[in-house]
């Protein structure tokens, strides 16, 4: 497990800045003006700080970057990092300068030099993303802990301004962890004691174990588990921040810990990466996490189905015909397409048990998705424009990018099957689009619902502005604020 940065706040004191080790940030607009701490920093640095300001590189220079002078005379620090940022950045240039902060810094302490400048809890935000390291399986002493100090005029009031963030992003992190984590280490067991473990945080955890699954009838769920040998597990997980009489916002995770394809089994090449494919029960459990550590006024409740995707010979075959917990029969055409076969139970237990205002399903569904939309967005289905809308929009907020895709009857139809009610695929065209389908028709006419196929988000190969390369995190910033801005 890894650790979030820590960060801290104090006064603005100018005293600090010769003495401090590790890294020290100034912060210069584009246009040169040099502030305080700057023109202190200059003073320490014999005019090295003015130099730069006045150099062709400097001419060059967008807000966000970052210039490092290396080992500066007159300062312990190992490093001066001259940061161009305005004094009124918004959101994002704010984020994505403490994320540039961040990665220069590399484990080592910073004392970021912010005097009065705006938006500082959102730079600090960004630092909090892009500090992340999945460390747990090196061997070799990591770099000593490096810790963040930001001196700012209003420190109490950016700290204050930082908190509910701070909150936000040690769920992203954890979302990171759980992501990240191979699947002999994540087993459905260790997931679901990893969550279990929330209820510190004053979460209800309950974990459901296979009996009771299926006296509760989640007949296509364990079928997806029953070649593995881990336990197929729900976990419900209550927020009650709200009302009382308030009926809940679901959030439904798929949580394949591995996904081998089954009998219908997976090609060799890639194979590791299906270790992130309970990547939408991560973003259900970070959500959780940021929800109850900024303590929000809203009721939340988040399932997850916990299975493991194995070939063995108590495996399901392709051509066997299941029931669902609704009652419908799936024709199994094919073991690799399990992922809305757990979804599908745990998103009908979640109606019928909670009857909730809304339900928000998060899946690595489809490859399809990738050859749609890349890494760069998650595939959006909705049954309801307005409910669609407001997440569309906190996700734009946050930089997480989402696209709406259609649903329709012809999908629909692709569904088909000549023995049972439903495929459990409807063939190549708009496979992202028919899966979608699939959990539709385990969603109630007067539900509010969306479906994220984060397939191509959730764990990436090249790093992105807030992560280093694999588990993102997506979806937990904007989930987040789609609670806060439409549920509190
Ligand atoms: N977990 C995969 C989808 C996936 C692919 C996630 C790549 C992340 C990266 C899912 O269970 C799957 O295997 N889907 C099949 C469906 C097909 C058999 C209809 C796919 O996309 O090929
Ligand atoms: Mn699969
Ligand atoms: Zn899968």
């Amino acid at each position: 497990m890894s650790s979030l940065v820590s960060i801290r706040f104090q006064a603005f004191d100018l005293e600090e800045m010769a003495q401090a080790e590790g890294r020290v940030v100034i912060i210069i607009p584009a246009e040169g003006k040099m502030g305080p701490a700057a023109r202190r920093a200059n003073r320490l640095t014999r005019g090295a700080v003015a130099r730069l300001v006045e150099s062709d590189r400097f001419a060059k220079v967008k807000p966000g970057d970052v210039v490092s002078l290396a080992w500066p005379a007159g300062m312990a620090a190992e490093a001066l990092d001259v940061l161009v940022l305005p004094r009124r950045p918004d959101t994002d240039e704010a984020r994505k300068a403490g994320a540039a902060i961040a990665k220069c810094a590399a484990g080592k302490p910073v004392l970021v030099m912010a005097a009065n400048q705006v938006r500082t809890e959102d730079l600090a935000m960004g630092i909090a993303l892009r500090s992340y390291d999945f460390d747990a399986h090196k061997t070799k002493e990591s770099d000593a802990p490096g810790g963040v100090v930001i001196a700012h005029s209003k420190h109490a009031e950016v700290e204050a301004e930082f908190a509910p963030l701070y909150a936000v992003a040690d769920g992203v992190r954890m979302t990171r962890d759980l992501t990240n984590e191979p699947a002999n280490v994540l087993t459905t067991t260790a997931f679901a004691d990893r969550l279990a473990e929330m209820e510190s945080l004053g979460l209800t955890v309950e974990v459901l174990d296979e009996d009771k699954l299926a006296e509760l009838g989640m007949r296509t769920l364990l079928s997806v588990g029953q070649g593995s040998d881990s336990p197929s597990k729900v976990v419900v997980m209550h927020w009650n921040g709200g009302d009382k009489d308030d009926a809940p916002l679901a959030l439904v995770g798929k949580g394949v810990v591995f996904d081998t394809g089954g009998i219908s089994l997976k090609p060799a090449a890639g194979m590791e990466d299906m270790t992130m494919d309970m990547g939408g029960a991560g973003v259900v459990a970070g959500t959780m996490r940021a929800l109850a550590k900024r303590k929000a006024r809203a009721n939340v409740v988040g399932l997850v189905g916990l299975v493991e995707n194995m070939p063995s010979g108590n495996a399901t075959r392709p051509g066997d015909v299941v029931r669902s917990m609704k009652g419908d029969t799936v024709e199994i055409i094919n073991t690799d397409a399990e992922g809305r076969l757990v979804l599908c139970d745990v998103m009908w237990y979640a109606q019928e048990r909670f009857n909730p205002v809304g339900m928000v399903d998060l899946a690595t569904l489809t490859g399809a998705v990738i050859i749609g939309l890349g890494h760069e967005n998650a595939g959006v289905f909705s049954n309801n424009d307005t409910f669609c809308d407001a997440f569309l929009k906190a996700a734009r907020a946050e930089d997480e990018g989402a696209w709406r895709l259609p649903l329709g009857k012809k999908y629909d139809d692709m569904l088909k099957s000549r023995i049972a009610d439903m495929k459990n695929v409807g063939g190549r065209p708009a496979g992202s689009i028919t899966a979608a389908q699939f959990l539709q028709r385990f969603v109630k006419d007067g539900t509010p619902w969306i479906h994220l196929d984060i397939a191509g988000v959730a764990s990436v190969a090249a790093e992105t502005s807030y992560a280093p390369k694999g588990a993102t995190g997506w979806g937990v910033r904007a989930l987040s604020r789609f609670v806060a801005d439409n549920f509190e």
